[in-house]
């Protein structure tokens, strides 16, 4: 029994660390967002606006550089230990840009079905960060990406990046970063 909760809780960590550049951005973008929106302001064919204002240039690159330096300091530490993989600089870009990315295609697609800025959509406003980001790492390392991210691994971080994502929203919202507690 003791022996499982162990494993549990060694996997539960190695899943987290391997997110860390993703686990940054996202957040980093909500401390350092504001100013010029992404679309510029401009409309979508539908009459909507193609992404909205809440996605903006200096959330955008301020959370990607972030999550590069969170990574970049990860390929420091892991050499001095077995626990934690280290890796690769392409990974840690697609990682922390591809979190940012996954969450503008949700708000484009939010915008389509013409849900208002801020509007909550289930799950999927906390998992679209994950998605964007193993999708960038897949396309641009396959095989580190398929080492590292086991199914197992991929189960585990799709169970605790929900909840690690509402105490942080909850958090923002407190520290007034954040509109809704979402
Ligand atoms: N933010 C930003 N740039 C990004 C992502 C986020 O500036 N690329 C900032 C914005 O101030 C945004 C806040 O972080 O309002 C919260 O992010 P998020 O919940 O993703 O955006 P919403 O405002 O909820 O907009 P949407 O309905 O499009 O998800
Ligand atoms: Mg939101």
């Amino acid at each position: 029994m003791f022996e499982i909760v162990i494993l549990v809780l060694v996997l539960t960590v190695q899943a987290a660390w391997l997110m860390i550049p993703a686990y940054i951005s996202n957040p980093m973008a909500v401390v350092l967002g504001g100013g010029k929106p992404i679309d510029f302001g401009k409309n979508w064919i539908d009459g909507e606006r193609i992404l909205g204002d809440g996605k903006t240039i200096r959330g955008l690159t301020g959370g990607t550089i972030c999550g590069i330096i969170a990574g970049i300091i990860q390929m420091q530490i892991s050499p001095l230990n077995t626990l934690f993989v280290s890796p690769p600089l392409i990974a840690v870009i697609t990682l922390s840009f591809g979190a940012l990315f996954g969450d503008i295609v949700k708000s484009f697609f939010k915008r389509r079905m013409r849900f208002r800025r801020g509007a909550p959509l289930l799950l999927i406003d906390q998992l679209d960060f994950v998605l964007g980001a193993w999708v960038l790492t897949y396309i641009f390392d396959p095989v580190w990406f398929i080492d590292n991210f086991t199914v197992i691994t991929m189960l585990v971080i799709l169970v605790i990046t929900p909840v690690l994502h509402r105490l942080t929203n909850i958090l923002g919202y407190h520290v007034k970063l954040k509109k809704e507690p979402w």
